[in-house]
């Protein structure tokens, strides 16, 4: 296991490339299986999960050339509809095998996610929805059992917006006899990046985006080539970076308008911003201002981007009230920001954060992969050395991450963990 350290206080400058969204590429690699013909997807983040999933693939017979940012994939016969417990458990985006799976070959054996750090995070949703379009779903042994000779079209509510539920739905209703409404679905970026790649192969989907998706079947998808969206988690990361260090970052190929709501918040921080076509400069000349915010389904602020806001406003002037809405307990970076010297009190599924001291360095561990990513943002303002151990979390969805800040000026390194033998 590698640990990074940080040497704290540094001023990030400059520019850092947004590579492709981790969680576009997840559904778009698993919608292969969906038909034969090459799939070249390009843009492909080389993280972690996104290796699982061509991993995954790998397992149920599919051709998959990854090599760089680039993936050419080819699904012509199933060796398998099994997606196996031990990588399942590393994996809870493993679950968006399975509606492909039962669309294409009428069967699918996935192994339930399990929990996670950030909580239950349940698919009865999913499972919902799939029984809708005519599957057989039972539930045996820790493992998922989906059966159906061809689905059939079906209007669909999903009780909440859930992405990759709708991502399922979608793609198995891609192939479905017939026509399926899914409502109240959710409306990320990536869905629409989805269903974009699906159309490319012949699939008929209008209304991704929105709350209510139509998607009429047809009998089979060809290939198609397709570019990932830029990531807007890492891009928005990488700007709560640059205002933690009073810094001047500007964040290169990526979609401003995927990031509404995070600029507007970094703005009420105080951050000065700039928009381009396909790029966001952030500077942050004065004091950092403590604000309030809600993490909502999109458009609404990203659940993805809450721990790095919290790792902000434990220095910012003020306190500031955080409401997690989307997670029932997302707040594992709470007690080691805590070790760090922030001011953070949990009141059920709110943080009042109160700034205006320092932070100082500390060895602190890693958890989900955007606690992760808050320990690293306050070890770039801490005084002293902050050592973040398990750091395989952050490579799960950040790519070469010490790599980029260290290019924007962060005292920065990676290296193996000493295994100290007690
Ligand atoms: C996706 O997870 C993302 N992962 C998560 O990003 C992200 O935090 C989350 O959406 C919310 O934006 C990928 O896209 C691979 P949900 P997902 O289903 O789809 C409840 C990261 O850091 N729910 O939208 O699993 C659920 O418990 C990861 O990159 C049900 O109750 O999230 C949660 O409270 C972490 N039943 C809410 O809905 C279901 O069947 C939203 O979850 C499904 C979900």
């Amino acid at each position: 296991m590698d640990e990074i350290l940080i040497n704290g206080g540094n001023r990030l400058a400059g520019e850092v490339r947004i590579s492709g969204a981790k969680n576009s590429a997840l559904p778009i690699l698993a919608s292969t299986i969906l038909g034969g013909g090459d799939c070249v997807i390009t843009n492909v983040p080389r993280v972690v999960d996104v290796l699982t999933m061509g991993k995954l693939l790998g397992i149920l017979g599919v051709n998959v050339l990854h090599e760089g940012n680039r993936a050419v994939i080819q699904a012509e016969v199933i060796a398998s509809t099994e997606a196996p417990y031990d990588l399942v458990k590393t994996m809870r985006a493993s679950v968006l095998v399975l509606g492909p799976l039962v669309a294409r070959w009428g069967e699918a054996k996935v192994s339930l996610p399990g929990g996670c750090a950030i909580g239950s995070r349940p698919v009865n949703l999913h499972l919902a929805g799939l029984e809708k379009l005519g599957a057989d779903i039972s539930i045996e042994h820790g493992y998922i059992t989906a059966k159906a000779k061809r689905l059939r079209g079906a209007r669909i509510y999903c009780d909440t917006p859930t992405v990759t539920g709708t991502e399922n739905l979608m793609m198995a209703a891609s192939l479905a006899e017939g026509v399926t409404m899914l409502e109240n679905a959710a409306k990320e970026p990536e869905i629409v990046d989805l269903a974009e790649f699906l159309v490319k192969r012949g699939a008929r989907i209008h209304g991704a985006g929105t709350d209510a998706i139509t998607i009429e079947g047809v009998r089979e998808l060809h290939g198609g080539d397709h570019e990932v969206i830029p990531d807007r988690i890492e891009a928005g990361t990488y700007l709560a970076a640059g205002a933690m260090t009073h810094g001047d970052v500007t964040t290169t190929h990526c979609r401003p308008t995927h990031l509404e709501a995070v600029l507007m918040k970094l703005r009420e921080a105080g951050a000065h911003v700039q928009e381009g076509k396909d790029w966001v400069c952030l500077t942050m000349p004065d004091k950092l201002r403590g604000t309030d915010m809600r993490t909502l389904p999109f458009p609404g602020f990203p659940t993805d981007m809450q721990a790095q806001m919290v790792a902000l406003m434990s220095l910012a002037e003020g306190t500031s009230v955080i409401t997690e809405t989307v997670f029932e307990s997302r707040f594992m970076h709470v007690e080691e920001l805590r070790r760090m010297g922030a001011d953070i009190r949990v009141e059920g599924n709110r943080l009042m954060v109160t700034g205006g001291k320092k932070l100082t360095g500390a060895p602190v561990m890693a958890s989900d992969l955007r606690a992760s990513a808050s320990l690293i943002v306050a070890g770039l303002a801490a005084e002293g050395v902050t050592q973040v151990q398990r750091v395989y979390h952050l490579d799960r969805g950040y790519e070469r991450i010490e790599e980029k800040l260290g290019a924007l000026g962060a005292d920065i390194r990676r290296r193996p963990t000493t295994m100290k033998v007690h």
